[in-house]
């Protein structure tokens, strides 16, 4: 075991006997698709890439090898444009070995085709968001997965932050649960940032909610040089500033809470929070509505804030070109609608330029 602080609490795969045990592996296969004459292609195979070292061991190992995923946001319902199958295939290639295929991930069929594993074969089973529990970390649907398995490895690093049936609600049934290759890297990584960051250490905070993130952002706030708070969660402090903010989103509840967490960041020496001076407003959500780009001090009281302005997304960007060590989660705007994705996209490129 390694000997950072966190690692020391948790199980990692190689402290799991595999040997002919049944193994249910949380991946994230959330890859990007592109539809050629009507076959699905995958356009990006790097989340599949990165979930090898995983399930080489386990198949060295000799275990039996059960993979589950999502894949975009069917909501529920089966949709075969959100099908893993094409998956199968192409993780089939990587490894250089047969990839069964189940059509659903809970049932006495796919209970079938568990049983039916050798050591060392590897089964992939259907998007697990096709059932509504999966996203509703329904308890039935975390027990039926569970009844599929003698150990869990969680090595789904992108959708870790997801409280879900196949991350949290399974492990209250298994009872070893690790960490996979990739998650272990990841967190050795941000464990290593925390702990001994090279300064400027800037953290980049955004998405919709303050309330799902009030921990991350008290903590950062002990650690940090700058915080750059973005996204529909910025709307929030700057009413708790007694700003006018329109119809922007706002999480009333939470005023206090932003309010104390810049009173703590103005009590920290040396410690800046930077919110957005401007920001791109319109009366919807969607392109086609009227939109224009406004002080952060003078937002109109029909429109809404959609993503950080121009000004914002330069200073933000100078601040990360100048950091030693970057943290970021979450987006600055409504990215997945181009039209205010500008903001997220500027942060994005001063991150790939300072890393080069
Ligand atoms: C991602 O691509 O960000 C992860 O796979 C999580 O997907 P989600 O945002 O649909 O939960």
């Amino acid at each position: 075991m390694s000997t950072t602080d966190w690692s020391s609490k948790k199980l990692f795969i190689e402290d799991l006997d595999v040997a002919g045990k049944r193994v249910l592996v949380r991946v994230d296969f959330n890859v990007p698709l592109a539809r050629e004459d009507g076959a699905p292609r995958i356009t990006d195979d790097r989340r599949i890439r990165a979930s090898l070292p995983t399930i080489e061991r386990l198949v060295s190992g000799g275990a039996r090898t059960i993979l589950v995923s999502h894949l975009g946001r069917p909501k529920g319902t089966r949709d075969p444009a959100a099908s893993l199958a094409p998956v199968a295939k192409r993780l089939s290639q990587l490894l250089g070995r047969p990839v069964a295929f189940a059509d659903d991930c809970v049932g006495d069929a796919v209970a079938g085709k568990v049983e039916a594993l050798g050591a060392g074969d590897v089964l992939l089973l259907e998007n697990l968001r096709f059932h509504a529990g999966e996203e509703k970390n329904d308890p039935e649907f975390a027990r039926q997965l569970a009844s599929l398995a003698d150990l869990y490895v969680n090595d789904a690093f992108g959708t870790a932050h997801r409280a879900h049936a196949s991350t949290e609600g399974v492990t209250r049934h298994i009872a070893r649960c690790a960490c996979g290759y990739l998650l272990r890297k990841e967190l050795d990584y941000l464990g290593k940032a925390l702990a001994e960051p090279e300064r400027p250490f800037v953290a980049i905070i955004g998405g919709a909610k303050i309330s799902s993130k009030i921990t991350v952002l008290e903590r950062l706030l002990d650690r940090v040089d700058t915080l750059l708070i973005g996204g529909g969660m910025a709307y929030t402090f700057l009413k708790s500033m007694g700003r006018e903010i329109g119809k922007s989103l706002l999480e009333e509840d939470h005023l206090q809470t932003a309010a104390s967490i810049l009173e703590k960041a103005r009590a920290r020496d040396g410690v800046e929070l930077l919110l957005p001076t401007d920001c791109v407003v319109a009366e919807a959500p969607n392109a086609e509505a009227r939109r224009q780009t406004v002080s952060a001090e003078a937002m109109p009281a029909d429109m809404m804030g959609l993503d950080i302005g121009p000004e914002t997304a330069k200073r933000f960007a100078g601040v990360v070109l100048g950091a030693g060590t970057v943290i970021w989660n979450g987006p600055m705007g409504m990215f997945e609608e181009p039209a205010f994705a500008a903001g997220t996209r500027a942060v994005a490129e001063a991150l790939a330029s300072a890393t080069e």
